[in-house]
């Protein structure tokens, strides 16, 4: 009887523990999703004025160019700044524009431009990421043969690599799009006269209508995805021809900049100045769904967009607009600058979803739990007496 007795009070403390245990589980599951305010990142470096950014993910820490002091910083989670790379074999004022971490080689590419008045100057530098920023080469980026830089000049904008190391640079000015390979040998690589076929978008201000192919990234399938700001379009492009193809969306995304992928779930991620568009295809990019529009802070100019650790999805509000106009007040240039996290209200919902059905299926647990309690106390009640 006794062993009986002490059988059934153990039995019954436990019968307070589960839903106690139960609740801290669902506490910790709810506290972050409310409590979690979006990371942001102020870091400050006076007239900076940064237009790329990536993230690497092997040193965990952002990396930011600068549009004219022909230098690059990483920045920390916490805002902490450093200068990881000053290269003065870079023309005088030259601008740092796209940015990619070639992971498998363990260095840094980045678009160099010369804007006017400064002399026309295209090339995309490599550097080293394990010898703390050595120059592995500087190239030169060919014009078209024939175009003389007449009217408009060449701007490689942005930069996207295989897994190989080959780069791919967009040349927004002339909408095309290099390839530098892993030694620095630079080539055209694609012209498709895709790129010049579609109408620029009724609205295109000053600030974009001569900007064509600009945010690009690498997918593992064989091909890239380039969008195209003047025009709002996104061309899927093979990597070995060079042959391209309009994506199918349900909406134009004008006035787009950078561009970033999201490894786990293969969404991509298109920022503008006024907002940030995320992307999923079913069919590898023949046609694809804008699936959320996320506002963004105008004032900051957000021009580019990466996926650091975790999955999370930063912006970079760098005023590049302030520092080319040079429209700051008497107390000169910019200090503070920003990374900012966003959110996809979309995605965010889906989380809670899954939350609900948690805690609806774990009380339908608890209730049966329960009732198998009482009716085991009851048989043991009836044992005692
Ligand atoms: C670079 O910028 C500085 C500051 O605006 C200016 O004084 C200098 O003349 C510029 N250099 C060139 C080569 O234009």
């Amino acid at each position: 009887m006794k062993a009986n007795m002490s059988y059934a009070s153990t039995r019954c403390r436990s019968f307070f523990v589960f839903p106690i245990l139960f609740a801290v589980v669902l506490l910790s599951l709810l506290i972050p999703s409310s409590a979690d305010k979006r990371h942001v990142i102020n870091f400050r470096s006076p007239g900076l004025y940064p237009e790329g950014l990536t993230w690497d993910p092997r040193d965990q820490h952002f990396l930011v160019g600068s549009l004219h002091s022909r230098t690059i910083h990483s920045v920390s989670d916490a805002g902490v700044i450093e200068t990881l790379i000053s290269d003065l074999d870079l023309p005088e004022n030259a601008t740092i524009l796209g940015l990619a971490v070639d992971s498998t080689n363990r260095r840094l590419l980045a678009c160099i431009h010369s804007s006017p008045p400064l002399p026309p100057f295209s090339a995309l530098a490599a550097y080293d990421l394990r010898s703390g920023g050595r120059r592995v080469f500087l190239s030169p980026l060919p014009s078209f043969p024939g175009d003389d830089e007449g009217i408009a000049r060449d701007v490689a904008n942005d930069v996207a690599v295989d897994f190989k190391g080959n780069a791919y640079v967009t040349n927004s000015a002339k909408n095309f799009i290099w390839k530098v390979d892993r030694d620095g040998a630079a080539s055209i690589f694609s012209r498709s006269p895709l790129f010049n076929s579609q109408p620029v978008a009724a609205d295109a201000d000053a600030s974009f209508r001569d900007c064509g192919l600009n945010g690009i990234v690498y997918i593992s399938k064989g091909y890239l995805l380039v969008v195209q700001s003047n025009t709002g379009k996104v061309f899927k492009v093979d990597e070995e021809s060079g042959n391209a193809r309009l994506v199918l969306l349900n909406g134009d995304l004008i006035a787009a900049d950078g561009m970033a992928r999201r490894r786990r779930d293969g969404t991509i991620m298109v920022v503008s100045q006024k907002k940030l568009w995320l992307l999923k295809s079913q069919d590898s990019w023949s046609e694809g769904v804008v699936y959320d529009e996320i506002d963004l802070d105008l004032e900051g100019f957000p021009t580019a967009v990466t996926v650091a650790e975790r999955d999370r999805i930063y912006v970079l509000y760098g005023r590049v607009m302030e520092g080319i106009m040079g429209s700051y007040k008497e107390e000169g240039p910019r200090e503070w600058f920003g990374i900012e996290e966003v959110w996809s209200e979309k995605e965010g919902g889906e989380d809670k979803i899954w939350l609900y059905v948690l805690i609806g299926f774990g009380f339908a647990y608890f209730c049966f739990w329960r009732f198998q309690m009482k009716k085991l106390i009851t048989n043991m009640d009836k044992k005692i007496t």
